[in-house]
């Protein structure tokens, strides 16, 4: 089985600062580094390190052929990453002493993936197939829309939020990702409760409170591992690649949710983003 991912991949500058700032402050950093990131980029190479087959789909700039050269090294399939026109996409990060972030995107080649390669793409994919996207670049619903038809299972990982993008692939998700906020957020768009959207399944997450999960109406919740966080950034995508991975590997739902966990609760204890997202062994190794 394979993992399709139409995502995003950003350069990721951050800044580790005492403090966030506010509004009209400069503040100085105490470190800068730059290293892949990008959600989608981040949930590939999760998946990938949780020992799935994964075909990244997305775009660069000339000035980033680098980044994809890296999801190589990390054994996702690259062949359907365009050289775009446009520069490669960077995210500004800051994080704090205890942990806190801010992010600013710059989307840049995230935003013009071709169509026609989302298609030629997904025309190598089967059904029971697993297409995963986010909320950073352009074309998921038509990827959703070729992804549904194909029989693959969709998931759709609400980050950046926006209650609008996901009402717009309206019965095109199966396994919709989401943070507690969020979900709140999006009962109140949409006037019903999560867990009666007619999606199949729908996964809660709660930082220290865990996840919550409605599976075709059953509701699921698994603990968190508590860990002292210093960097929360990235933990999220690695959650929702590592539980691809598990779905895509034929896992049950219960495993695959543990071992989500477990994954994001390592990497909340790590500074960066994809970079340094934990590999099988790792999350095995750890006994969380
Ligand atoms: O979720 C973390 C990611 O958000 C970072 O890697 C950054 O690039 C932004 O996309
Ligand atoms: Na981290």
């Amino acid at each position: 089985m394979t993992i399709w991912n139409l995502g995003s991949i950003n350069a990721d500058h951050t800044y580790r600062v005492d403090k966030l700032p506010v509004a009209g402050e400069t503040l100085a950093s105490r470190s800068l580094t730059i290293g892949l990131g990008g959600k989608g980029a981040n949930m590939s190479v999760a998946a990938a390190r949780a020992a799935a087959r994964v075909c990244h789909i997305g775009a660069v700039g000339e000035d980033g052929t680098k980044w994809r050269d890296r999801l190589l090294e990390y054994g996702v399939d690259t062949r359907f990453i365009a050289v775009a026109d446009e520069p490669t996409a960077h995210a500004i990060i800051t994080v704090d002493d205890d942990g806190e972030n801010q992010i600013i995107l710059y989307s840049g080649a995230n935003g013009v993936i071709p169509e026609n390669l989302i298609g030629s793409a997904l025309s190598e994919a089967n059904a029971g197939d697993i297409f995963v996207t986010q909320n950073e670049t352009n074309g998921q619903y038509e990827a959703a829309k070729i992804a549904k038809e194909l029989g693959l299972r969709v998931m759709y990982a609400a980050a950046p939020f926006s209650a609008d993008a996901i009402m717009a692939l309206d019965g095109l998700i199966d396994i919709l990702v989401l943070n507690e906020v969020e979900a709140g957020q999006l009962q109140d768009a949409t006037g019903k409760d999560v867990s009666e959207l007619g999606i199949a399944q729908v996964l809660i997450t709660k930082g220290a409170d865990g996840v919550t999960v409605y599976d075709n109406g059953t509701r699921l919740d698994v603990p968190s591992v508590k860990v002292d966080a210093v960097d929360t950034t990235g933990a999220g995508d690695t959650f929702t690649g590592y539980f691809a991975a598990g779905l895509d590997r034929g896992f049950g739902l219960e495993q695959s949710l543990n071992l989500a966990v477990q994954a994001a609760a390592i990497m909340v204890t790590r500074h960066g983003t994809a970079d340094v997202i934990p590999d099988l062994k790792d999350v095995q190794d750890a006994k969380l």
